[in-house]
C-alpha cells in the first residue's frame, strides 16, 4: 500500500483537472526523504518512449498499522513559488480497500501494482523486504487529456503516530 500513494499522487491528483489533447506529462525531477529507523528505499524512475516506469525495493523495518497516515499536497509554480491548490488531509494508509475503490483510478493502480510486485494490500503490512519492478505509468491513458499545463510540485508525506517518517517531492512539467 505504501507506494500506490506515491503512483496515486502522480496520476490522480493531477486527473482532477482538464487539459487539451496532445500534450505531455514528465517527471523533470524528485526527492525521496525517509526515516531509516523504519524503512529503507531504492527508488528508480525511467523515462521510456510514451511511459515513465518506476522500479522500486522498499525495506520495512516496523509494521506498518491503523496508525499510519499519508496526505497529498498538490502545488502549482507561479512566478517562481510553488502555491498549493490541492491538499487531501491526513488519510488512513492501510486503512482503504483500494481494489474496491468507487475512483477507477484507484482500481487500475492497485490492481496493476500487484502485478508489478509482491506488496500486499491489506493492514497491516509486516515488515520484510518488498519489491516493485517496471510499474509503467502510460502518458496516453492516464495523463495526457486530464493535466493542465504548468510546472508542478507534489509532496506525499507518510506519517506513523503524527511523526513524518516518509517525504517524496515530485515535480512535474506538463506542456
Ligand atoms: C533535482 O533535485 C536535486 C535535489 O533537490 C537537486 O540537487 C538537483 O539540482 C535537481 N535537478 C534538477 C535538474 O532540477
Ligand atoms: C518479495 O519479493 C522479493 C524478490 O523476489 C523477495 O526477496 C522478498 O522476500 C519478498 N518479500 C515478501 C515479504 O514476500
Amino acid at each position: 500500500m505504501l507506494p500506490n500513494v506515491w503512483i496515486l499522487t502522480i496520476v490522480s491528483v493531477l486527473a482532477s483537472v482538464s487539459h487539451p489533447c496532445d500534450a505531455s506529462v514528465r517527471i523533470t525531477n524528485y526527492t525521496d526523504d525517509y526515516d531509516p529507523k523504519y524503512l529503507d528505499v531504492d527508488l528508480r524512475v525511467r523515462r521510456l518512449d510514451q511511459t515513465t516506469a518506476i522500479d522500486f525495493d522498499l525495506d520495512l523495518k516496523q509494521v506498518l498499522d491503523k496508525n499510519v497516515e499519508y496526505d497529498v499536497r498538490l502545488c502549482k509554480r507561479i512566478a517562481g513559488k510553488y502555491h498549493q491548490m490541492m491538499y487531501t488531509g491526513r488519510q488512513q494508509l492501510c486503512g482503504k480497500e483500494l481494489r474496491r475503490s468507487r475512483n477507477l483510478l484507484d482500481r487500475y493502480i492497485a490492481s496493476e501494482l500487484v502485478k508489478h510486485s509482491n506488496l500486499t494490500t491489506r493492514c497491516p503490512i509486516a515488515t520484510g523486504h518488498y519489491e516493485v519492478r517496471n510499474f509503467e505509468i502510460d502518458d496516453r491513458h492516464l495523463m495526457m487529456s486530464v493535466v493542465p499545463s504548468g510546472e508542478f510540485l507534489i509532496e506525499v508525506g507518510v506519517y506513523h503516530r503524527g511523526k513524518e517518517i516518509k517525504m517524496n517531492r515530485w515535480y512535474v512539467t506538463a506542456t
